[in-house]
């Protein structure tokens, strides 16, 4: 039997979205799929990756792990919303420039950890940038650039 759909309304980037969508749909699948928003990554699809992660208001969330229903009426922040048009955010300035991202594929959830970190403590130690990525799994980098450009980015913040 299908899951009965229900009426939701999402800010995805300051811009209200309404839909409606199964109960069971995935903040995800909601993104990627109705919204067409790729640029946040499916990996492990089970918690354990951090290549979904989003802000859901305020705070990083894995995207496979929340039901989209459960972000109605709630800010949603994905990596299409960290660019200021053409102007790249300083977290991505700064992955650039240190060579943070390789294969990418965990890079936008590299880039929302980031941004959650230094959101709520623009001025991390090193220590603290570590452990804001440290829900997040790179096989590429071994992840000192990735920890570099954060602290660059705090420092443009
Ligand atoms: S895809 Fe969501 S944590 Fe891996
Ligand atoms: S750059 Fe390839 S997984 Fe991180």
């Amino acid at each position: 039997m299908e899951t009965p759909r229900i009426r939701i309304t999402v800010t995805v980037n300051g811009e209200a979205v309404s839909e409606d969508v199964p109960g069971d749909r995935s903040l995800l699948d909601f993104l990627r799929d109705d919204l067409g928003l790729t640029g946040t990554k499916e990996g492990c699809g089970e918690g354990e990756c951090g290549a979904c992660s989003v802000i859901v208001g305020g705070r990083l969330v894995d995207a496979c792990l929340i039901f989209a229903a459960e972000a109605d009426g709630r800010n949603v922040e994905t990596v299409e919303g960290l660019a200021d048009g053409e102007v790249l955010h300083p977290l991505q300035r700064a992955f650039a420039a240190a060579g943070a991202a390789q294969c990418g594929y965990c890079t936008p959830g590299m880039l929302m950890a980031g941004k959650a970190l230094l959101d709520r403590n623009p001025s991390p130690t090193r220590e603290e940038a570590a452990h804001g990525i440290a829900g997040n799994l790179c096989r590429c980098t071994g992840y000192g650039t990735i920890i570099q450009a954060v602290m660059e980015a705090a420092k443009e913040s």
